[in-house]
């Protein structure tokens, strides 16, 4: 089955071409962070309409760059949620227009579950049942994963995500945004031995995440380094950055091995923007070498929001029957456990 995948809940327009036989043939990303940059963040107002404009000429270059036509298409999925209302709108509005259009049928797709799955478009995919740990600019959420659409909440954020805790305090240190890559960037300047910041949460029980005190916590360390003309010198951004991403990465780690214990499992997926950070990466390699695991990722360009792994969510339930009736509904907020298990195994 060929399922066209359209991606619009935030500030990236996502294409792609899926085929369940074939697997991926293509995708394109147009990325609106030129289109933000300069008000610190994303403009719901602004993403709906950039989505309005870019997201059909992405599906023609889809078509073109794998070789295809309108005519092949046998399906499409859209994102239905969670994320910004006008721009899940852009992409559900369209992706229905099309499917009425070619007579093909429609489904709205859960973001997070694309995220999830995003992994199983590498040539090494994980074998269920897994840990998931999902680490987003809104989300950070540990996961039971036993099939598709069979997720159980392990744990989340109280407050902020780990990728919103990523782009405030790169904002304090005075980086663009999305801030995330741009700490990991700096951090690497850093020297780790400076600072020591607190670990928050990981002396409690349970498997939830709090990162406001972190952000806070670094906030006033800022305001300790200030010089006299209220600038950070360019160490002093470079080590604030390095022991911010030490003590996010830490904390998750640590509660991916919990969780990991606790359902007595050893294989751990990551995904979502903050996935693609090379630090937790590599701590996590580290932490589940030495329990006898494994942790998979998605491909870097699908770490963060895309087309592919729309497509590849729809196509599984497609495949398996599920169809949307004729509403257009959107959810900016959506429970991932809401979702209904598919029936039969992916391919
Ligand atoms: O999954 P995503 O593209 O969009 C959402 O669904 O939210 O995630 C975007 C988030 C942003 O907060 C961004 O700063 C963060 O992922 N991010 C990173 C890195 N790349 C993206 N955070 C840390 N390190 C990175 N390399
Ligand atoms: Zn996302």
């Amino acid at each position: 089955m060929l399922v066209l995948g359209l991606e619009t809940s935030c500030d990236e327009t996502g294409v792609a071409l899926y085929d369940t036989e074939r697997g991926l043939l293509s995708h394109a990303l147009f990325s609106q962070v030129d289109v933000h940059v300069e008000y610190g963040g994303v403009v719901p107002e602004l993403a709906s309409r950039d989505h309005v404009r870019k997201t059909l000429p992405l599906v023609e270059e889809v078509l073109q760059s794998a070789g295809c036509s309108a005519a092949d298409i046998e399906a499409v999925a859209y994102t239905a949620g969670p994320g910004l209302l006008g721009a899940l709108m852009v992409g559900a509005t369209l992706a229905r227009a099309l499917a009425w259009g070619w007579g093909v049928p429609v489904l709205g797709v859960h973001h997070m579950e694309g995220h999830l799955l995003a992994p199983m478009l590498e040539e090494e995919a994980p074998a269920f049942p897994f840990v998931a740990l999902l680490v987003s600019g809104g989300h950070t959420q540990l996961v039971r994963v036993d099939g598709i659409g069979q997720y159980r909440l392990l744990g989340e954020s109280l407050d902020d995500a780990a990728g919103e805790a990523f782009d405030k305090v790169a904002k304090m240190l005075g980086l663009p945004y999305p801030g995330g890559p741009h700490i990991g960037r700096i951090a690497e300047r850093g020297d780790a031995g400076r600072f020591d910041f607190p670990r928050p949460m990981v002396n409690r029980p349970g498997l939830d995440f709090s990162f406001s005190g972190l952000k806070t916590f670094t906030m006033n360390t800022i305001a300790d380094c200030r010089q006299d003309d209220g600038e950070l010198s360019e160490q002093d951004r470079c080590d604030i950055a390095r022991a911010f991403e030490e003590a996010v990465v830490s904390t998750l780690v640590i509660k991916c091995r919990r969780a990991l214990e606790q359902e007595a499992l050893q294989t751990l997926v990551i995904a979502g923007g903050v996935s693609a950070n090379a630090r937790l990466r590599a701590a996590l390699d580290k932490a589940l070498a030495k329990m006898g695991g494994r942790v998979f990722y998605p491909a870097p360009a699908f770490c963060t929001d895309n087309g592919a792994m729309i497509a590849y969510a729809g196509a599984q339930r497609l495949q398996a029957g599920q169809v949307d009736d004729a509403d257009t509904r959107v959810r900016p907020r959506w429970p991932m456990e809401e979702l209904p298990p598919l029936s039969g195994s992916p391919p």
